[in-house]
C-alpha cells in the first residue's frame, strides 16, 4: 500500500516536469498534404525505404509507411547515409519539412538524423528497387507482398470498401448483425461445406464424447441467421467470412471469402430487392473512387486500362433486367458455340452470363425468376407454369458473372413446410419453419461476394490477387 503511494507521487510529479519536446510524428500521408512547412518545427516520420540514391552532395530516399501510394522524398547529407540504409529497411526519420521544388510533389523531409530501425538482406529480398513485379510474382510471398505498390494500393481500396459499405447500410437504418461463422445449417443445400470435428476426434472417429452434438460446419451464409433478425429488426445486414469446399483453382472462386448480406422485411417486390443492390454498388463504388483515387488510378492505368471508362458508365447507367426464359432465349439465338448447351432448367455457366452481359451492353445485369429446382429450398414460389420457377435474381457484371444472388424468401408455411419436407429437412428446420408461424411477413435479401466485386472494379483477373493472404497452394496454409 505504502509502495503504491510513494509510486503514485514519483508519477505525480513526473507529470509535472515539462515534457521533451518530442519532434511530432506524421504519417507520410500527413507529411505530404502538409500546406505549410509546420513553423520550422522538426517532424519525425517512419517507415519502410521503397529507393535510396545517393549522390556526391546529397542523398535522397524514398520513403513509404502504407498511408498512401505517393512516398515521402527525404533529402539529406551523404554523410547520414550508412551500410544498412537499403531497399526495404525500416526507418525513422526525424528533420523538418519544406516545400519540394519538384514539380509532381507539394512537401520534402530535410533530414537531420536518420535511424534505421530494421535492416533488410536486399539480395534475399524478393522485391527489388523500383521494379514493376507481376502480381503472379508477388503472389508467392503473401508475407511480403503488401509492400509492393499494387497491393497496398489494393488493400487499402479494400479496407475503404468496407467501410462504404457499413456506411452505406448504416446511413439506410439496416442494423448490423455478427451472423455465427460456427453452424449446423447448410444454407445453400449444395453440400459444399467444411465440417468443424477437435483433432481428437480426427484421430478417433469413434469418439463418443463429440465437442458439438450436431454436425456442425463452417458457414456458407448468413441468410438464415439474417431472416431471424430481420423478423425483429426490419431491416438488417452482415459482412463477414464465408467457406464453401468449391474449386479454389478458379479465377472466381476462394475456399474462404467475404460476403455482404441484407435482408429485408415488409417486401413484396423483387424489384425492391434489386434497387437496394444497385443502389449499394454504386454508392460503395462512388465512394471508394472519391477516397482513394490515386489507388484505383493504378489498377486502371497498368492492370486493366478499360475498366475505368466501364465503369464511368455503369454508375450513370441504370442496371438491365431479363427473365431467365429470356437468358435461354437469347443463348440458343447465339451464333457463339457454347461449351454447355444451353437449355431450359440447366445452370447458367460462367460462359453464358458473360454472353448475356455483352449482348446487352457489358452493364451490369439482373437475370430473374430462375426454375423452380436449380434454386434453394428458402425462396418464394412464383406458382407459374409450365416452366416452374422462384423469384430470384442474379446480379451478372462484365468480365466476371455472377456478382450477386438474392431472393423473395418463402414466407407462406404451406409452401416452405412441403418443400423442406420433401426435401427430409423439415424435423432440423424447427426453428425456421417457427419464423413462419410467428408473425411471418413478406421479406427477402441479396448476398454479393465482396472479392467479386474488387475484382469487378479494379479488373483484377484473378481472385487470389485482391485477398490480403493468398493461398497459392494447398501446402501453405499461412
Ligand atoms: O449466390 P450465393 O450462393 O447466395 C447466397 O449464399 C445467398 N444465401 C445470399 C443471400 O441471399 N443472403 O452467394 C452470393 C455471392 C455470389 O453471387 C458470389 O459473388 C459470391 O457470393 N460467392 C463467392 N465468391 C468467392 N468464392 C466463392 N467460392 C463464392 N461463392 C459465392
Ligand atoms: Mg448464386
Amino acid at each position: 500500500m505504502l509502495a503504491a503511494r510513494r509510486g503514485w507521487r514519483a508519477l505525480r510529479r513526473c507529470a509535472a516536469l515539462p515534457p521533451a519536446r518530442a519532434a511530432a510524428r506524421l504519417r507520410v500521408r500527413q507529411a505530404l498534404a502538409a500546406r505549410e512547412p509546420a513553423g520550422g518545427a522538426a517532424v519525425r516520420v517512419q517507415g519502410w525505404v521503397r529507393s535510396v540514391r545517393s549522390q556526391k552532395e546529397v542523398l535522397f530516399l524514398h520513403i513509404n509507411d502504407g498511408s498512401s501510394l505517393e512516398n515521402l522524398q527525404v533529402v539529406a547529407d551523404p554523410s547520414l547515409g550508412t551500410r544498412d540504409l537499403t531497399f526495404g529497411s525500416a526507418v525513422e526519420v526525424q528533420g523538418k519539412l519544406v516545400k519540394s521544388p519538384h514539380r509532381m510533389q507539394n512537401m520534402e523531409l530535410k533530414a537531420e538524423t536518420i535511424r534505421v530501425v530494421g535492416p533488410c538482406d536486399t539480395w534475399a529480398f524478393p522485391l527489388k528497387m523500383k521494379e514493376r513485379h507481376p502480381l503472379e510474382y508477388v503472389r508467392q510471398f503473401p508475407h511480403l507482398r503488401c509492400r509492393n505498390n499494387t497491393l497496398s494500393s489494393l488493400l487499402r481500396v479494400r479496407s475503404e470498401a468496407t467501410a462504404a459499405i457499413h456506411s452505406f447500410f448504416k446511413e439506410s437504418g439496416y442494423v448490423h448483425i455478427h451472423t455465427p461463422i460456427i453452424t449446423s445449417n447448410d444454407c445453400e443445400g449444395a453440400g459444399e461445406l467444411f465440417q468443424i470435428e477437435t483433432l481428437n476426434e480426427a484421430k478417433e472417429p469413434a469418439e463418443k464424447n463429440h465437442f458439438f452434438d450436431v454436425p456442425a460446419f463452417l458457414t456458407v451464409s448468413g441468410q438464415l441467421h439474417l431472416e431471424v433478425m430481420a423478423g425483429a429488426f426490419t431491416h438488417v445486414f452482415t459482412f463477414g467470412p464465408t467457406f464453401r469446399a468449391e474449386n479454389s483453382q478458379s479465377r472466381r472462386h476462394l475456399a474462404e471469402f467475404y460476403m455482404v448480406e441484407a435482408e429485408l422485411s415488409f417486401t413484396e417486390s423483387l424489384q425492391d430487392i434489386m434497387q437496394v443492390m444497385e443502389d449499394l454498388f454504386k454508392t460503395a463504388t462512388s465512394t471508394v473512387l472519391s477516397k482513394c483515387p490515386h489507388d484505383v488510378e493504378l489498377f486502371h492505368k497498368y492492370i486493366a486500362p478499360a475498366q475505368k471508362g466501364r465503369l464511368e458508365q455503369m454508375l450513370k447507367k441504370r442496371f438491365v433486367t431479363i427473365t431467365y426464359s429470356e437468358a435461354v432465349e437469347i443463348l440458343k439465338q447465339a451464333s457463339q458455340a457454347f461449351t454447355f448447351k444451353p437449355e431450359w432448367g440447366c445452370d447458367l455457366q460462367t460462359e453464358h452470363e458473360k454472353y448475356l452481359v455483352k449482348h446487352c451492353g457489358e452493364v451490369p445485369l439482373f437475370v430473374i425468376n430462375y426454375p423452380y429446382d436449380l434454386k434453394p429450398f428458402y425462396m418464394r414460389d412464383n406458382e407459374d407454369g409450365p416452366q416452374h420457377t422462384v423469384a430470384a435474381v442474379d446480379l451478372l457484371v462484365p468480365g466476371i458473372g455472377e456478382l450477386c444472388g438474392g431472393s423473395l424468401r418463402e414466407e407462406r408455411l404451406p409452401f416452405i413446410e412441403s418443400r423442406l419436407q420433401r426435401l427430409g429437412l423439415a424435423d432440423a428446420y424447427q426453428w425456421y419453419l417457427d419464423l413462419r408461424k410467428f408473425g411471418s411477413v413478406p421479406h427477402g435479401g441479396f448476398g454479393m461476394g465482396f472479392e467479386r466485386y474488387l475484382q469487378y472494379i479494379l479488373g483484377v483477373d484473378n481472385i487470389k490477387d485482391v485477398i490480403p493472404f493468398p493461398r497459392f497452394s494447398h501446402s501453405c496454409l499461412l
